[in-house]
């Protein structure tokens, strides 16, 4: 077994269920019916979420450089997606960190578009996933 892989596939292991967490939170606090009062419970599982993509795409980058000495040599193509991951997760964790901080008061409307730009902001980047997948 080579060290190296297993250091990929463990990372994968966190980024795949960061990634099923993410869909499945803001998916199951929004379906069927939104409700006010579970509404921190599921931002603090997609705030937990985006740190956990956002570390381990930092890890898939770090295993690289330790192992190879560098980063993968990427097409245009895959560093566009690989950008766009990397301001979701931001934008992302952000909105997650500013609803928790000041969203106590909001209407269930703004709390409602909130999870609906998580689910959204997790949408493109899978979908940057497999452009940086196919394209690298
Ligand atoms: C800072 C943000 C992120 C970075 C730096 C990052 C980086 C990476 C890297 C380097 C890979 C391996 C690519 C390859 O196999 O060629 C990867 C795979 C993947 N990422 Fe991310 N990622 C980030 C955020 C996300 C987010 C937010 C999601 C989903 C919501 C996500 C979903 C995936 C998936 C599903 C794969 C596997 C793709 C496949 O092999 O088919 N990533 N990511």
């Amino acid at each position: 077994m080579q060290p190296e892989n297993l250091a990929y596939a463990l990372t994968q292991v966190v980024h795949n269920f960061g990634a099923a967490a993410l869909i499945g939170a803001s998916v199951f606090w929004l379906w069927p019916a939104p409700r006010r009062d579970h509404a921190r419970t599921f931002a603090w599982a997609i705030l937990a979420a985006w740190s956990a993509q956002i570390a381990s795409g930092i890890l898939f980058g770090l295993t690289s450089l330790y192992y190879y000495g560098e980063t993968p040599d990427l097409s245009a193509v895959a560093m566009t997606a690989l950008v766009i991951k990397v301001c979701s997760a931001a934008a992302g964790f952000l909105l997650g960190a500013w609803f928790l901080a000041r969203g106590r008061d909001w209407s269930l409307g703004d709390v409602k578009r909130v999870f609906q730009t998580q689910f959204a902001l997790a949408g493109l980047a899978l979908t940057g996933a497999a452009f940086l997948r196919w394209f690298s």
